[in-house]
């Protein structure tokens, strides 16, 4: 039976990719991808992942390029437009597969396929909707948050404490649930109105040659942490960043 392979490939650098993934990648007749070049960064993320596959595969097989379906940014209903918008995936990637025929699949997925990535949940639809047929299995990554904690050399919680992992967007609810450790990933922009006491390790384009870390008080610090941010956009042309936030100095 066909098998559809969800590959962990790391969050930037080719040496970061698992044994068992570099297997997988060796493994599948074909990848999909979906093609986000029109997005700020897009075509980098779809070169970074051109370089992995040179420099792990001797023959790289097609790579199948969906363009991913318009998705509403300002939606009323948030969480009904994923919906919606994984639907449209799923049926794009749906028409992928029974167009290219025969063959394993690989989804190459940054980072690590459980965080805040929905290709699992996608590929269960395209299952679920029942024209497609396959075996399934996901392959673990090297997630940006393990990154993160390496390049800073830290444990991203105190000893036996718990850590919230959120976006962003839901910065404000973790800090009133009285999370005292919170990993934030998918950052428009960063607000650190309320966390002048806490500490920030902050790390941006990890793994790739346009890396930058800043780490210490928020109150010494934002400044550069948001200044880089700048910069790294300016000069680089995109950005994406991931920091933890600890109450505790
Ligand atoms: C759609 S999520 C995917 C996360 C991915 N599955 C992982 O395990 O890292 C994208 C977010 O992950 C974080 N991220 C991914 N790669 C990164 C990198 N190389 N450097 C910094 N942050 C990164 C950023 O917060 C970004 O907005």
């Amino acid at each position: 039976m066909r098998r559809i392979r969800i590959i962990g490939i790391g969050a930037g650098h080719p040496d970061q990719v698992t044994i068992e993934a570099v297997r997988a990648l060796r493994s599948v007749d074909y990848f999909i991808t979906a093609d986000k070049a029109d997005k700020p960064g897009g075509d980098q993320l779809l070169a970074a992942r051109q370089a992995l596959l040179e420099r792990h595969l001797d023959d790289i097989p097609p790579v199948v390029a969906v363009r991913d379906p318009e998705r509403d940014r300002d939606p009323d209903d948030y969480d009904q437009a994923v919906v919606d918008w994984h639907d449209a995936r799923a049926e794009a990637y749906e028409q992928a597969i029974l167009g290219h025929g025969e063959g394993d699949v690989g989804f190459l997925v940054w980072g690590d396929p459980a965080f805040y990535d929905s290709t699992i949940r996608i590929v269960e639809k395209v299952l679920a909707r029942g024209r497609v047929e396959a075996e399934w299995d996901v392959i673990p990554g090297i997630s940006s948050l393990q990154l993160l904690a390496a390049r800073h050399r830290i444990v991203l919680h105190d000893i036996g404490q718990p850590i919230v992992v959120t976006t962003g967007r839901r910065l404000r609810e973790a800090l009133a649930s009285g999370a005292e450790n919170i990993l934030v990933m998918l950052n428009s922009t960063i607000d650190l109105e309320g966390f002048e006491e806490w500490t920030i390790w902050w790390g941006a384009n990890l793994g790739t040659p346009d890396e930058r870390l800043v780490a210490g008080r928020v109150t010494e610090v934002a400044v550069d942490v948001l200044t880089t941010r700048i910069e790294v956009k300016t000069t680089v042309g995109w950005i994406m960043d991931v920091y933890l936030l600890r109450k505790k100095p």
